[in-house]
């Protein structure tokens, strides 16, 4: 059986799309401006007192994360549309509720005080030693909720449709394809990545509503109290499942656009099946990676952490990368800034991966963890991987709407490129000379580090200066194409 063909994509959902995207190329822009803030900071070329650095840290860890899900959904909303019948309403509400939660979140942050981190690790924001009040960490929490609640809705209705089309969980990944040796078409990329992602978050976001209600209560109720490794393997559960799954929806432009601009179609393989099966299953069990220091967790499962670091986001890696380089290799793919993003995007994360496995093995992570290579890692999957997906998308619309690339956008690419590979590698350098992380002031020694990665950090904040300019003032016609 074939596929059924796509189906079109009414106005008022392409409209939601490009509000995400709006919303995505405005908050990246004002996180990034965060991120240059902090490592300015640290090189001591701006005065930040540290209690606004953990401010700043704690407005741009969450954000980045919370626009990094937003701006990926709408790659996965776009291309999923058009195979199963998702809601523009939910679309919508996922939209309202991310912008109230927001509001909440920088209120709690700016307003209140609140530099907890955003992995708002049990019992500090009930903890602040006079820092911030209750209502503060309380807005904060609440705000982090209601995002949740609004992604949650989002993929509810995800499971609906896809659901409601495929008939089961096995069938929407092409288990009978891969399995049963059924010889019939399997669903198309969207739908397999989707499925992954969809299941995965609906875990994730069950596990963060539950500790962060439970933080809310602690705040007010100091005398409820909750078991501390207990609330910390919840959080990271949530947190790293979240996180993740940014990649597997931003993936999707990559098997939806790349194989449009090469007209060679992304072949769904038994091995592309098997990877995105194996990766469902790995990804929930391998965030104890980050607990590898606490003795107190079990240690079978630091064992699982270890071994499923390096299995777990290798088959989909492996399956991607290849398939990329098969799909462009010869097949006279005019390069632009949408697939030259792209493409970048699938080297960012394959780079970024490396370092990641490297911290996750035990005997290396007890002497890394604390130290810059861990947002060297994460930066370099996530700036040059997530981010690259989302502007490359961004990019895809624009010229689907007959915008042709200028010398301005070609230069951008090349400073973000190069930009974020020297940012990210020198946070990796200073992680290897054992720089800690989230310190808001640094010994004169590691100032030459932070200083370099600064000049690198401005170039990437120019180049998606000019990437959301070009992006926001083609709305208009984007709309209307
Ligand atoms: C121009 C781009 C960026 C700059 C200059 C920047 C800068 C920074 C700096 C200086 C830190 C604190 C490092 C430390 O001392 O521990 C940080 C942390 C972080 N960044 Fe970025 N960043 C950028 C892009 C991104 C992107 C694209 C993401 C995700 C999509 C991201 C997510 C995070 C997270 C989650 C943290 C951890 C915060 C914490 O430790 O609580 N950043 N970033």
């Amino acid at each position: 059986m074939a596929d059924k063909p796509e189906l079109p994509l009414d106005p008022a959902g392409k409209r939601g799309v490009l509000a995400y995207l709006a919303v995505a190329a405005v908050v990246l822009l004002l996180m990034m401006l965060f991120g240059l803030a902090m490592r300015l900071a640290q090189s001591e070329w701006l005065g930040l007192e540290a209690v606004y650095f953990y401010q700043v840290m704690t407005a741009h860890g969450i954000g980045m994360v919370a626009i990094a899900a937003l701006g990926t959904a709408a790659i996965l909303w776009y291309f999923l549309a058009r195979r199963v019948r998702l809601s523009t309403g939910i679309l919508y509400a996922n939209l309202a509720l991310f912008l109230v939660g927001v509001v909440l979140v920088l209120a709690g942050i700016f307003i209140g005080g609140f530099a907890g981190a955003w992995t708002f690790l049990y019992p500090l924001p009930a903890k602040p030693m006079g820092i911030w009040p209750q209502w503060a960490a309380a807005s904060y929490l609440l705000g982090v909720l209601i995002v949740g609640v609004g992604f949650l809705l989002f993929y509810l209705d995800c499971a609906r449709a896809i659901l409601g089309r495929y008939g089961s969980l096995g069938r929407a990944l092409g288990w009978p394809q891969l399995f049963g040796g059924d010889a019939s078409e399997p669903p198309p990329p969207v739908v397999i990545a989707s499925t992954v992602v969809t299941f995965i978050n609906l875990l994730s976001i069950l596990a963060g509503a539950v500790i962060l209600t439970l933080s809310l209560i602690n705040v007010y109720v100091p005398g409820f109290t909750v078991d501390a490794l207990l609330a910390k393997n919840l959080i990271y559960f949530f947190g790293h499942v979240f996180i993740n799954s940014t990649i597997y929806m931003g993936v999707i432009a990559v098997y939806e656009i790349l194989p449009r601009a090469s007209g060679r179609p992304w072949k769904v393989s038994r091995p592309f099946l098997a990877g995105w099966s194996a990766t469902l299953l790995m990804v929930l069990a391998v965030y104890p990676h980050h607990l590898l220091m606490d003795f107190v967790n079990p240690t079978w499962m630091h064992v699982l952490g270890q071994v499923l670091s390096y299995t777990s986001s290798l088959p989909v890696i492996a399956v991607t990368a290849v398939g990329t380089l098969a799909n462009v290799h010869r097949s006279g793919l005019r390069w632009n800034l949408a697939s030259g993003l792209l493409f970048l995007s699938v080297l960012g994360w394959a780079t970024g991966v490396v370092p990641a496995v490297i911290d996750a093995t035990i005997v290396v992570n007890k002497v890394m963890h604390n130290t810059m290579w861990v947002p060297g890692h994460f930066h370099t999957y996530l700036l040059l991987g997530v981010v690259a997906m989302i502007l490359g998308f961004m990019a895809w619309l624009d010229e689907a709407a007959a915008r042709g690339d200028s010398a301005l956008d070609r230069a951008a690419f090349w400073v973000f490129a190069v930009g974020g590979f020297g940012f990210t590698a020198l946070f990796l350098l200073s992680g290897r000379d054992s720089v800690p992380r989230r310190w808001a002031v640094h010994l004169p020694e590691w100032l030459p580090y932070d200083r370099v990665a600064a000049c690198f950090a401005a170039a990437v904040v120019l180049a998606m200066l000019v990437f959301a300019l070009r992006f926001l003032i083609g709305l208009k016609r984007m709309a209307a194409a």
